[in-house]
């Protein structure tokens, strides 16, 4: 049976997954049958195992569906258990092994391409959904400074200061009191917020002089975010476009075991896209 992979979300039409895996599979001479597959929540696990049947070898998993993906893996990473969510799944005789490429993908994109020096950041996180669950762990090896985490529903906020284990280091606190917590070095919009046209309301407080304002989505969904942090003098801003590229070449990586280079495929989705980012 031929391998197939896909990239499970909802939505997920508009995903560039399938077009960056393509790219990759082409530069390196290996054909991709890569596919995007709608589905939600409740229906997710059943596509899931219809997609293992018809030969899934590997999936990538986006919003929302990353943490129930993780509960759905026999194994998995220490990464994607620190996360307690997954967005890469390989597929293991019977049973799905998770992992979580994001996290390394966005500091490879910050530090790499960028060139930012993470250390010693006071950082704020907004948001505590599968894809903050997928950056935290790996800001905090990056070697940031505290971590504030906030979230519109609280209890979510305290689920990932509990499974992120480091008390002295990482603060939950309450999206009402931004305005009380001061200043960041860097703050990254982990919501989806901006994919449903709905606002953050962020106090200018949070802005310092050399911070880095990173979204991790990109296109339209990143745009009122990143508007956001260059009215109130954020020194950079940042889309998650090359977060995107790298976390899908790390798990390309993973299936066919190729590392692909991921500047040219970057290089033409920036092209096309709306040039948010002013960090290089
Ligand atoms: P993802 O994989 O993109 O993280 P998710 O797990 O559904 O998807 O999480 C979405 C995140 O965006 C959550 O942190 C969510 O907050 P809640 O936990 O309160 O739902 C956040 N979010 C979505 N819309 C938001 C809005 N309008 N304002 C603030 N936060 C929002």
């Amino acid at each position: 049976m031929s391998k197939h992979y896909a990239v499970f979300g909802h939505p997920v039409a508009h995903s560039l997954s399938p077009r960056i895996h393509a790219a990759f599979g082409r530069q390196v001479g290996i054909p991709v049958d890569y596919v995007a597959i709608d589905a939600e929540p409740s229906t997710f696990e059943e596509a899931l195992s219809a997609f293992a049947e018809r030969g899934g070898a590997g999936a990538n998993i986006t919003s929302p569906l990353k943490e129930v993906a993780f509960t759905l893996c026999s194994d998995a990473t220490e990464r994607a258990r620190r996360a307690g969510a997954a967005n890469t799944l390989v597929r293991n005789g019977d049973t799905w092994h998770g992992d979580n490429t994001d996290g390394a993908g966005l500091v490879r994109d910050l530090t790499g391409r960028h060139a930012l020096d993470l250390r010693a950041r006071r950082t704020l996180l907004i948001g505590a959904g599968g894809a903050a669950r997928g950056v935290a762990p790996e800001l905090l090896d990056a070697g940031i400074g505290d971590l504030f985490i906030v979230n519109r529903t609280s209890h979510r906020t305290d689920a990932l200061v509990d499974l992120l284990g480091q008390p002295g280091r990482v603060h939950p606190r309450y999206i009402d009191d931004l305005a009380a917590l001061g200043e960041f070095d860097l703050i990254v919009n982990a919501t989806s917020a901006g994919r449903a046209g709905q606002l953050l309301h962020l106090p200018p407080s949070l802005v310092g002089r050399r911070t880095a304002a990173v979204d991790l989505n990109y296109g339209e969904a990143a745009i009122p975010f990143l508007a956001w942090a260059r009215a109130n003098g954020c020194h950079d801003m940042i889309d998650g476009l090359g977060m995107l590229v790298e976390q899908a070449a790390i798990s390309f990586a993973r299936w066919h075991g190729v590392e692909p280079d991921t500047d040219p495929v970057y290089g033409e989705l920036r092209a096309e896209h709306a040039r948010l980012v002013t960090a290089d």
